[in-house]
This record gives C-alpha cells, structure tokens and sequence, in this order.
C-alpha cells in the first residue's frame, strides 16, 4: 500500500479505469463526477457502461474504502495529485471544448494545497498544459501531462498492461511524482514536455485513424480487383515497419476518440497555418465508407444500381462502434443506418449491448433479439463485429428472411457455414 492520496475528476470510462487502476496499484483513490446518479450506481457496484474487468475492480476498491466515490469534490483537498479526466467533445468548428476542463480548473485552484499536482489525463489541445500551469501556479499546483491510451472494452488491461506511459513535465519533480504512481506497471516510461505528450496523443489517434482509412480503401480495391484484404494485411503486417494491427476493413472507424481528435489536429494544425491534408483525406475516406455499405446492402438486396430502397425491410446486426462495448457515439453503424433510412428502408436492428430501452435513434427500430431483425428483411448488413453473430441458427435466420443475402462490413462470419445455409454473402474486400 502506498501513502499517495490520488483524486480523479471525471467517471467517465477513462476517470473510473485510472481511478480503480491507481486503487489496484496499491493507492488511496478519490474519484469525483458531478453526476449523483452516476456515482450511486458505481457505489452500489454497477457500471453504467460495458467494460470488461472493471466493474470487479471498482466493486473491490468500494468495499476496501481505499477508493471513494462521490459527488464531493472538497475530498480532493487531501489529494497530492489530481487527474482530470472530463470529456473534451468536439465543437462546433472541429476543435475540442475545453469548457468542462476550465471549470474543473478553477474549482481545483480554490481546493488543492501548494504543492500538489493536478494531471491532465483528458485529451487536451497542444498547450493546454501550460496554460493550466499559468492559471495553477500562482497556488503552489504544478501541472503535468499524461495522455491515455485506453482502448474501450479493453480499458483495464491497456492501464496495467500499457504500450507505453508517457508523461509530459516542465518540473522534472513533479513529472517523477506522477511515474512513481505507476510503480508495478512494466512498461516504457517516455518523459518529454507536456505539448509534445499532448501532441503525442492526437500523432496516435491520428495515425490510427489514418491507417483504417488506408485500410479501408484497400479493401475497396480488393473488391474491384477479387483480391484478398485478409491477404493483403498478412503480407503487409509481417512487416514490422508497418504492423499487422488495425488493418481489419469495416463501416469506417468511429467511437468516442479517433473522429473527435483527428477533426480536433486537423483544427489546430489548420490554426496554426500548417496544411495537413492526410487528415482531411482519412476523414473523407472514412465519410465515404457508409455510401459504399448502402451500395452493397441495395445490390445484394437485389435493387438495380440507382433504384429505390422505400419500403424495404433491412436488418442490422450490431450498433455499437466496436464488438463488446455499449457505446453507440459517432458509431459508423448509425451513420450507414442514417443513409439508408433517408432513403426510405425500414430498419430493425439488434446489437448486444445496446437495448431497446436505450435512447431512441431515429429511422431505427431496436430489437433484443437477432431472429427478429432477420423478419422479412430483404437483407441483412452485419456493422458490428460482436462474436455471437457468427454463431447464430443461419438456418433459422433464412427461414425467417425475405432473401437470404447478408453484407458482413466486418468479415465475421465463415462464408462456408453461409453458403451451407443457401446465404448470399458480401463481405467487405474478400474477392467474393
Ligand atoms: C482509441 C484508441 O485505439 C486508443 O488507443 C485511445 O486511447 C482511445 O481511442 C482514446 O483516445 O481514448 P477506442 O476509441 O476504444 O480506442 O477504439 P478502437 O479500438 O481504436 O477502435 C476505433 C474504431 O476503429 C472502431 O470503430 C473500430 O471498429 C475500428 N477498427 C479498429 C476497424 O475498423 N478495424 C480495425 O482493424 C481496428
């Protein structure tokens, strides 16, 4: 057990993974969020969002009382070192809103003793650190950045288990007190100032971002040219220049992060007078990707090209952004399930993790079960890659279906167990 008090502001999947990951490494944790009913479901040992291993987490942490959950934000004055992780969305010109960070900001200078550290954890715009540092300074708070590299669905493992921390400090004491929080942690610490560290996570979201675009339009190609993107992504993963991750084709890439802070670099790059036209490009690419499903879904549901989509019945499978999540913002799902109710098909949709309860998504009728999104559907788009969706009755499915045709954008299912149930199969960049 260690004698460091850490505060978290934010219960957000990023607050709530590094406020339980620092209880795990041994230290006394304050964990604050505005939302009251947020904070009574976590005490009571709920999560309000999927997440694999941290509901087990934060229920241990609640009963040891060494991490404590409240909407009282005087509890961060024993803190030495605060991390804020509140939402930083995307405005209305592209570049992040910071608002919810100032606010946290000016409680925090009021609040914490000389000598502590407050840590931007949030994605932050290259220079926010030191222009928190001017406003903290003259209360005794050193500010330091450490970016998070949290994948959704895969939060706590990616805390414990990072590819790298980086920390970014003008006060070479105050960068060391935040490494130490991570002792036990085995992985690279990279120290650097805090506008490199805060451009070091928008460089990675970034380049992701640009890599699934990239990859997407090879899957496009291989399409045209009956090439095999499984293939193409083999021999260009053995590379280890290049990686094999993130090479897998889809609807687009979305989520909470990847579009918000590619629009957020492309913003500030484009303030700051310097052109970035890969960005511009991976976005477009990826605007482009639901054109390209409502294209397919409009073929296979046996539509000629230009003809008329009113009327008819598609099925869904998945809304979430990525398989074993909840989370349905800036979701390619809901974007290709938007440009084909526009034009005019009837959608039903079934995804694991997103109920009929959750809130409405126009044009979409949410179902809990996936035999009955195949009803009568003319046919089936697959946008999210959840594993149960390979095993489903494919044989009940087609008795239940109008046609048995089905676009897989993720290339989940086994195209023999689909030809073996008389399924007319579209993936995505296969060469089918
Ligand atoms: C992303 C980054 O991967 C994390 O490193 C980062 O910390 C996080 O954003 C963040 O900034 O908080 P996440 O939003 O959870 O994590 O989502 P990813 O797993 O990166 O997936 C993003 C999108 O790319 C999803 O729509 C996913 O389906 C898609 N994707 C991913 C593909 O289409 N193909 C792939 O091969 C991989």
């Amino acid at each position: 057990m260690s004698d460091r008090h850490v505060g978290v502001v934010g219960a957000g999947y990023v607050g709530l993974t590094s406020g339980a990951g620092f209880y795990h490494l041994g230290h006394r944790v304050t964990l604050v969020d505005i939302d009251a009913h947020r904070v009574d479901v976590l005490r009571s040992g709920e999560l309000p969002f999927l997440e694999p291993e941290l509901e087990r987490l934060v229920t241990q942490g609640v009963a040891s009382e060494r991490l404590h959950i409240t909407t009282d934000r005087t509890g961060l004055a024993l803190c030495d070192t605060v991390f804020v992780c509140v939402p930083t969305p995307m405005g209305e010109d592209g570049a992040a809103d910071l608002s919810s960070v100032d606010a946290v900001v000016t409680e925090l200078a009021a609040l914490l003793a000389p000598g502590s550290i407050v840590v931007t954890k949030s994605t932050v715009p290259v220079g926010t650190t030191i222009r928190i540092g001017e406003r903290l300074e003259p209360h005794g708070i050193t500010v330091v950045s450490n970016p998070e590299f949290l994948r959704e669905s895969h939060a706590v493992h990616d805390f414990l288990n990072p590819d790298r921390i980086v920390v970014g400090a003008s006060d070479a004491d105050a960068g060391q007190r935040v490494v130490d929080l991570y002792a036990g942690v085995e992985a690279p610490v990279l120290r650097m100032d805090p506008a490199s560290a805060e451009l070091a996570k928008y460089a990675s979201n970034a380049f992701l971002a640009l890599k699934l675009s990239y990859a997407n339009t090879l899957a496009e190609l291989c399409d045209h040219f009956a090439a095999d993107i499984r293939d193409i992504g083999r021999a260009m993963g053995a590379d280890h220049r290049i990686g094999a991750s993130f090479l897998n084709p889809g609807p687009g890439w979305g989520g909470s992060c990847l579009p918000k802070d590619t629009h957020a670099l492309l913003a500030s790059a484009e303030r700051g007078g310097v052109s970035f036209p890969l960005l511009r490009a991976a976005l477009e690419t990826n605007a482009a990707q639901a054109h390209r499903v409502v294209a397919k879904a409009r073929q296979a549901a046996g539509i000629e090209a230009g003809g008329s989509l009113e009327g008819v019945r598609i099925g869904l499978l998945g809304l979430a952004f990525k398989a074993d999540t909840c989370d349905v913002r800036d979701s390619p799902a809901l974007t290709v399930a938007a440009a084909l109710s526009a034009e005019g098909a009837v959608l039903t949709a079934y995804d694991p993790g997103v109920s009929p309860d959750s809130p409405a998504i126009p044009g979409v009728q949410v179902v809990d079960d996936p035999y009955l999104v195949a009803k009568d559907a003319a046919v089936l788009v697959l946008l999210t890659e959840w594993s149960d969706f390979r095993t489903l009755d494919w044989d009940l499915v087609g008795t239940l279906a109008q046609r048995k045709a089905i676009v897989d954008t993720r290339n989940l299912l086994d195209p023999a167990v689909m030809r073996d149930s008389g399924f007319q199969l579209v993936s995505n960049g296969l060469g089918d």
